[in-house]
């Protein structure tokens, strides 16, 4: 049981030393979302929007890439692995940043993994080129966000963000921290160019597929089961009352 308020870093620092040894989460997102297994997701990326990330990043070899809200930081490395990218990875889990570090051993990618904040990455002035922040901004949706994702981006480097948002911002059964979502309006208002809002509908079959074979996990296999399975029922009661985003900007 996970004490520590819903959504701090502590909270997640359980979440993610509760993953160590659980294969349950893993083997659904290989099955459902098409990760091989050595690609540490914590979220809703299905591998074929892997691709659309890179494509819509640009990235150049030798680039500097942030991953922002990065977990154990299977997708940053990924992308960076596709565009030969100097990775930097920052989430506030110390846990997940320990384990990101770790996963970072294997050859072939330029990476480091930082603790920091989505409104306080700790990073200078205009030090990346590009950012990717997957299935993280719900958390912290805030302007004070939107701006870090700006002052940290150099001029003309592109940004990719995933999430969710409500389609009736006043419909009180969606979670709120979802409700606080716009992503048009936070990018904007922080000064990107070129907004651009897509609905990747393929990814959104899969994740309902994902959450439909966990409703069916039996909770009394153990406590991560368990957690995966409520999180699911949750999850599919609300399904049709959110959507899927992918936001690509430019800094100007
Ligand atoms: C759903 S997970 C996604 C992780 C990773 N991007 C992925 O796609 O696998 C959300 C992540 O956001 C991080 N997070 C939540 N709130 C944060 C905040 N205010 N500052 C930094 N990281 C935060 C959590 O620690 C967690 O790693």
């Amino acid at each position: 049981m996970n004490a520590a308020p819903s959504g701090s870093a502590e909270y997640f620092d359980g979440w993610y030393a509760n993953m160590v040894g659980s294969t349950r989460r893993d083997e659904l997102k290989q099955r459902y979302l098409g990760l091989p297994a050595h690609l540490l997701s914590t979220s809703l990326l299905p591998w074929e929007g892997i691709a659309d990330v890179v494509g819509a990043l640009r990235l150049s070899p030798g680039c500097r890439l942030l991953d922002l809200a990065c977990g154990r930081g299977g997708y940053g490395l990924e992308v960076a692995r596709r565009a030969q990218a100097r990775l930097v990875g920052v989430d506030f889990s110390r846990e997940a940043v320990r384990q990101a570090a770790d996963a970072a051993r294997a050859p072939g990618v330029e990476a480091e993994f930082r603790v920091g904040e989505l409104s306080a990455t700790g990073l200078p002035d205009a030090s990346v080129d590009a950012l990717m922040c997957i299935d993280s901004i719900q958390f912290e949706a805030t302007e004070a966000t939107y701006r870090e994702l700006r002052r940290v981006l150099a001029a003309g480097g592109r940004s990719v963000i995933t999430s969710w948002e409500a389609l009736d911002r006043s419909d009180e059964s969606v979670p709120e921290r979802l409700r606080l979502v716009d992503l048009r309006a936070g990018l904007e208002g922080a000064g990107f160019l070129d907004v651009e809002v897509r609905e990747p509908k393929a990814w959104r079959a899969a994740e309902r597929n994902l959450w439909l074979a966990a409703a069916e996990l039996d909770p009394a296999e153990g406590p991560d089961v368990r957690s995966l399975h409520d999180e699911a029922i949750r999850t599919l009661e609300g399904f049709d009352r959110i959507r899927r985003v992918f936001a690509v900007v430019t800094a100007p």
